[in-house]
């Protein structure tokens, strides 16, 4: 058998710091874990971050209402790292000892992970600063609200987090990979999901007459049909825009025209620009396929979050942190997900990337994210502390 990479040991930069931490870490998640809290809400888990990044010397800067940055060495800034802090409105199944105590919240998206990863991130990088200056500055965002629509990152935008900011990246749990090992993929790694709503009005009658009517339940159904279809061949096929209708309702008798229906669904698109320009066609197009019919249209389009494109630098760049921390064999690809991320935000006008963390336990029960029995392999925590906290160190050294 042919050997197609050479073994070689990994040489952690990062983790001689860790070790001593983690113990401190580990509590510090089980406590998040145990007081989860909702988008927005997140007024505890804050004041203890706060309080944390104080006692080591650092200045947090709180952000209005919830949620903080931290600024770590000096100088003009390398990169900013961004970990979510919110927890879902899931009843927690766990059966763990620190299971939530806040009844029908949990961290079951790993956000418990993602917010002590950051701040572990924060706290080696400053030990190493105090002890020999890092040379530049990363900054750290602890954002709230990721589980929203549109999500907590555009409130964190105007608040100015990105003001010198020349890239970000950001990390996220994933139950289907091993522990020990990321996940990462160039280009769109999450989708966009936005949600339409259409209101159909005409002059109802009798179906012995259609003629004489408004015949809003044949529109309805050119439309359910002739959206999707005509958005197929306006937009590029590769971007994979889809539009699926999940509610359509009209009438009440057999023999009666009725004279208003509702239709809604989901439009989804795994490309950035694709997505947009599909949204600025779709008013046109309902507008367009029901025109036949005379029937007055009212299109309800909700933008969702755009897909998190992750540049080539900058996942190479957390590609070869994760094998010099974790060993070769530490990087896998990740498939693209349809589900959304409001992390595409900070992508808008800066590289970036956001890696996959693996928390699934060799041979171990298999999990999913949003269900109220997610757990991690808690060693998960280290390791993006250790992918991160090199690949921030890595951009230092670039700057
Ligand atoms: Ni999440």
């Amino acid at each position: 058998m042919r050997n197609f990479t050479t073994e070689t040991e990994p040489t952690p930069v990062v983790k001689p710091w860790l070790d001593d931490l983690l113990p401190e870490l580990i509590e510090f998640r089980r406590d998040l874990h145990a007081h989860p809290e909702l988008s927005f809400k997140e007024f505890r888990t804050t004041d203890k971050l706060v309080e944390r990044l104080e006692a080591a010397g650092l200045e947090p800067r709180r952000l209005e209402g919830s949620g903080l940055t931290v600024d770590v060495g000096e100088g003009p800034i390398a990169t900013a790292l961004r970990g979510d802090i919110d927890a879902l409105p899931i009843i927690e199944e766990t059966g763990l000892a620190f299971a939530s105590k806040n009844h029908g919240v949990t961290h079951a998206c790993g956000h418990d992970v993602h917010t002590t990863s950051m701040l572990g991130i924060a706290l080696v990088l400053h030990a190493m600063h105090q002890e020999s200056p890092l040379g530049g500055t990363v900054r750290i965002i602890f954002q709230p609200a990721e589980e929203t629509m549109p999500g907590g990152a555009l409130s964190c935008i105007e608040q100015g987090v990105l003001q010198g900011v020349p890239r970000i990246l950001a990390l996220h749990c994933d139950p289907r990979i091993n522990v020990g090992k990321i996940g990462t993929r160039i280009g769109a790694i999450t989708s966009a999901s936005d949600t339409i709503k259409i209101e159909l009005t005409g002059r109802g009658g009798h179906t012995s007459r259609p003629h004489l009517t408004e015949d809003l339940v044949f529109a309805l159904a050119q439309i359910a049909v002739n959206v999707p279809a005509v958005l197929s061949r306006r937009v590029d096929v590769r971007s994979g825009v889809s539009v699926v209708w999940g509610q359509i309702a009209a009438g009440s008798a057999p023999n009666a025209i009725p004279a208003n229906g509702y239709m809604a669904g989901t439009m989804r698109c795994l490309d950035r620009d694709a997505w947009h320009s599909a949204g600025e066609l779709l008013d046109d197009v309902v507008q367009q396929v029901a025109a036949p019919y005379g029937v007055d249209v009212h299109l309800e389009h909700t933008r969702g979050v755009p897909p998190v494109v992750n540049s080539e630098h900058e996942t190479a760049l957390i590609e070869a942190a994760a094998r010099a921390e974790l060993g070769e064999h530490a990087v896998v690809l990740t498939p693209q997900s349809m589900g959304g991320e409001d992390f595409a935000w900070f992508l808008a006008d800066l590289p970036g990337a956001m890696m996959r963390l693996g928390t699934h336990t060799p041979g171990g029960e298999e999990y999913d994210l949003h269900r109220g029995d997610f757990i991690v392999d808690e060693r998960a925590l280290g390791f993006a502390i250790q992918v991160l906290a090199a690949a921030a160190l890595r951009t230092i050294r670039d700057l």
